[in-house]
């Protein structure tokens, strides 16, 4: 049975071993997907290890980049990104790094949220690697503008100057803008802390504007509570993306398609 498993630190939580075993009844494959916790000081033995006889992994915080230095080669979306969330061991038994969020979200939006992004103006809150790691699909969809916002405005303007060949990129301070969107997308570590970036809310039009947390808890993040209390029309949380995510590694890994709807459903009601 081929074998597969998700690295973090900490990783007791993580989810991705139930949505894979959900894809795997689904498609009628037959694998063995484990949640791995490696040492904050040796998340490559941890890999090495592992793939002594798995097939591939999926990485999670904080081994990204260090997943990315890792992989032999890359896909054009990992490139990009800096940051690798997949790996597959290839036929020559070379490693190849994908990223599937941002790939992840933008589906999540458009299929299951039916969120237009094509024309649309979005601002990117956070410039850490989640946010990186979303711009070029998001770029890719054809929105009328992307606006990244970070506290710490010269990272936001890294990131735009990066990805400026692919869009209309801008970026700005979290007090800068002040005109509604469309969609406003919360990739910031703030709602770990239990916090919210200090946007103002005239960035949301009444009953118009949607807001995406990418995080996800039992409960509404902060984010996605302040985005309700003045008025957005909708108030999405990570979950979609986390199984988007993981059914784009799915495909990469079997070359099969699994279908997200019920998988979703499932994590939802559990
Ligand atoms: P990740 O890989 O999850 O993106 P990161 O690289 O540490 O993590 O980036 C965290 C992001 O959240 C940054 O954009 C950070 O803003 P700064 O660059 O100014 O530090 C943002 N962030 C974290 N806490 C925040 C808060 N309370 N308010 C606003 N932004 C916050």
């Amino acid at each position: 049975m081929d074998r597969y498993a998700v690295i973090g630190n900490p990783i007791a939580h993580s989810k991705s071993p139930l949505i894979h075993r959900l894809f795997a009844e689904q498609t009628g494959q037959a694998l063995s997907y484990e949640a791995l916790l490696a040492p904050l000081d040796d998340f490559a033995g941890t890999l090495r290890g592992f793939l002594v006889a798995g097939r591939g992994v999926n990485v999670t915080v904080p081994f990204k980049e260090q997943a990315w230095a890792l992989a032999d080669a890359h896909t054009a979306a990992a490139e990009r990104a800096g940051a690798v969330n997949t790996i597959a061991v290839q036929g020559d038994g070379t490693l190849l790094g994908d990223n599937t969020d941002g790939r992840g979200l933008a589906r999540d939006l458009r299929f299951n949220s039916g969120v237009q992004l094509r024309g649309s103006r979005i601002l990117l809150l956070g410039a850490g690697g989640a946010s990186r790691g979303v711009i070029q699909p998001l770029l890719a969809a054809r929105p009328d503008q992307l606006c990244i916002v970070n506290r710490t405005v010269e990272k936001a303007e890294q990131l735009a100057m990066m990805f400026n060949d692919l869009g209309p990129v801008s970026a700005a301070g979290l007090h800068w803008v002040e005109e509604s969107v469309d969609l406003i997308i919360n990739a910031t570590s703030a709602s770990l802390g239990g916090e919210v970036p200090a946007i103002s809310p005239k960035l949301i039009r009444r009953g118009h504007t949607v807001c995406y947390d990418m995080m996800y808890a039992s409960e509404p993040t902060p984010f996605n509570r302040w985005a309700a209390a003045h008025g957005a029309a909708r108030c999405i949380d990570g979950l979609g993306m986390l199984v988007e995510q993981a059914a784009e590694a799915f495909e990469l890994w079997r070359g099969v398609r699994p279908d997200t709807a019920p998988v979703l459903a499932a994590l939802r009601q559990s």
